[in-house]
């Protein structure tokens, strides 16, 4: 089952419960046809992970494998929750094919676990069928930002409000067809960051910024982001998305200790985007995930200018995407 990253507008930053990903608050976002990750499972003895980068096998060991034991775990406590405790085999052969290089902010790990859940999807549907809302809940049991790539287009996740394991999910806000958007990802550096986010979202409530930031987007982000989106109001979109990238970014780098994701190319693309847009009036907008690469949103009207302006970016890898 092929799965892909998403983007999002509205960042999902920091749990009221780390072990079930249970987020904060809201996040919105949109899926990408590209770059894909392919999961295939087989049922087997036990649990065993191959996984595969650009063709380049990556062993899976460590707190790497105990993040794959614990969602698969956490899987079948939700099944059996939903009346189906023995839909999952006793053990599971599960292989990733990624085409997207992992661990520098382009949510690799929302494409494998999206993934995960969807092949568990279609490998258990004889015995329990379930529908979007349930698969992006398994999704989200591996990583939160996953729930989001369960579904095509512009897709809410809903933090919800109790500590039940089934208590956030994610739901399609709009379809890709009804806006095309592009992402022009601009990678300046492939190296691996040294802190993932799961570490990072137990370390944002140490930061003096956070509260006030959950409470912007309670009261007021996610609701202008998605005007923004069903409206088709760039300007809206642009400038409720930077701030609220530059807001994350803002609290990773109080947290105690301070996350730096962003580097000095990151800042420099950043303020070229800023420059280019103003003397071009190009509807572009830039975000940030945990990691230095710059997503470059824009539409069907600024692609050709913004795609010239990203692959100009010396030493930088340039992947483009669309909505999908
Ligand atoms: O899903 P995780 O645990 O990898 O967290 C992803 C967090 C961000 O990518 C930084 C933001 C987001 O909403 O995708």
């Amino acid at each position: 089952m092929l799965s892909s990253p998403n983007i999002a507008f509205i960042k999902y930053w920091g749990n009221r419960n780390n072990e079930l990903r249970l987020p904060m608050a809201d996040s919105l976002s949109m899926t990408l046809d590209h770059p894909n990750a392919e999961i295939t499972i087989q049922e087997a003895d036990t649990l065993e992970i191959h996984s595969y980068t650009m063709g380049k096998e990556r062993k899976i060991e460590g707190e790497h494998l105990e993040r794959f034991r614990t969602h698969i775990e956490l899987t079948r406590r939700y099944l059996a929750g939903i009346g189906a405790p023995k839909a999952l085999p006793s053990g599971l052969h599960i292989t990733i094919a990624s085409n997207i290089p992992p661990s520098i902010g382009l949510a690799s790990s929302a494409a494998v676990f999206s993934g995960i859940a969807k092949t568990i999807r279609q490998m258990i549907d004889k015995r329990v069928e379930l529908d979007d809302a349930q698969t992006s809940i398994i999704a989200r049991l591996g990583s939160g930002s996953a729930a989001r790539s369960v579904i095509g287009g512009y897709v809410a996740l809903a933090a919800g409000e109790d500590n039940a394991i089934n208590a956030s999910r994610a739901w399609q806000i709009a379809p890709a067809n009804h806006w095309q958007l592009y992402d022009i990802i601009v990678v300046p550096s492939q190296t691996e960051k040294s802190v993932g986010s799961t570490e990072g979202h137990a370390l944002a409530h140490t930061s003096p910024h956070f509260a006030a930031r959950i409470e912007a987007i309670r009261t007021r982000r996610q609701r202008e982001c998605v005007d923004a989106i069903l409206e088709k109001d760039f300007e809206k979109l642009q400038r409720v998305s930077e701030e609220d990238a530059l807001d994350m970014h803002h609290v990773m780098e109080t947290s105690n200790p301070p996350l730096k994701y962003l580097s000095q190319e990151t800042h420099r693309i950043v303020g070229e985007v800023k420059a280019l847009r103003e003397k071009e009036h190009l509807p572009v907008l830039f975000t940030m995930d945990a990691g230095p690469t710059v997503h470059l949103i824009c539409t069907d009207e600024a692609v050709q200018e913004v795609r010239s302006f990203a692959k100009a970016q010396k030493g930088c890898t340039v992947f483009e995407a669309k909505v999908g």
